[in-house]
């Protein structure tokens, strides 16, 4: 891996080598004082170079291992990972794990041994027997609307999901209000991994802070999604560059709103 923006501070920058946990950590760390019950909303996807969000539903076939070291890093450094319904059902999401690497920055930061998964649901079509709702270390969040079924609420708690409730306009979730609604909760630096149509009502919505875009070197074609689904921006929103690293033809890019 090497880092290509800001542009090399030493010529070992560009020497390809395996970066550290440790090393990307302090590359991807969350901007420090924010003020007072504010949350950074960070996304972290990867795209093919043809703009598809996954192959045949499934992001890994666009990943790579320098992509996972990064996606690990990225989790290692949040409160809290939001995430869509659909792409928990359709990648098995699995609870955060606790890692060894993180551990030491996270207690200084006052963080729990991992992030808490946030799982935003309408309809609370999800198994609520699995692992991510029955055994994380730190609680499973589900955020719904006001006409969540009832009967799927109550499952959701049975199974020790904390189920907080964000109305809308319409029927689920006022996206605008969640990261307020976790920074309210102590939960302040935030990753959001998507998918599509949750990725493009943050944006849509003007929350989203960061975008680490990793750009994948292949070619998929088909009908995937891109990284955001939904409707246009009146103006399409700028953002800055911040980092760019490259790993065996992949780019990890991260840029943050203007
Ligand atoms: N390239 C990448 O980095 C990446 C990252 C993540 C996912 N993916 C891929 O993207 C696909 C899934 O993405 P997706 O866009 O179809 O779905 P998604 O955004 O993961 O989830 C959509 C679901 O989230 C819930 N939801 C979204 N907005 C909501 C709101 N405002 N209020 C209440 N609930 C809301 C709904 O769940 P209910 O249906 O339960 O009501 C909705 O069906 C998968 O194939 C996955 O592999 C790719």
């Amino acid at each position: 891996m090497r880092r290509l923006f800001p542009s090399p501070l030493s010529p070992a920058d560009l020497d390809d080598r395996e970066w550290g946990l440790a090393e990307l950590a302090d590359l991807y760390a969350y901007p420090a004082g924010l003020p007072a019950g504010t949350a950074w909303l960070r996304a972290n996807m990867v795209s093919s170079l043809d703009g598809a969000a996954h192959h045949e539903g499934r992001s890994q076939p666009l990943s790579s291992a320098a992509d996972m070291r990064i996606f690990g890093t990225l989790r290692g450094l949040a409160d809290a990972v939001v995430v869509g319904a659909q792409t928990v059902r359709q990648e098995g999401y699995r609870p955060a794990r606790a890692r060894e690497v993180f551990a030491a920055r996270r207690a200084a930061l006052g963080q729990g041994p991992a992030p808490v998964i946030a799982v935003v649901s309408a309809g609370l079509d999800l198994d609520f027997s699995l692992p991510l709702f029955t055994a994380p270390l730190v609680p499973t969040i589900v955020l719904t609307g006001a006409d969540a079924p009832a009967e799927r609420v109550a499952a959701a708690r049975a199974a020790g999901a904390e189920v907080l409730v964000v109305p809308g306009e319409g029927p689920g979730v006022d996206v605008a209000r969640v990261p307020g609604l976790l920074a309210g909760r102590g939960l302040t630096r935030l990753l959001t991994e998507g998918g599509p149509r949750l990725l493009g009502q943050f944006a849509a919505a003007g929350v989203l802070d960061e975008m680490c875009l990793s750009l994948a070197p292949v070619v998929a074609t088909g009908t995937a999604p891109r990284i955001m689904a939904g409707p246009p921006l009146a103006v399409p929103e700028r953002f800055a560059l911040g980092s760019v690293l490259e790993d065996g033809g992949f780019l990890f890019t991260r840029y943050s709103r203007v």
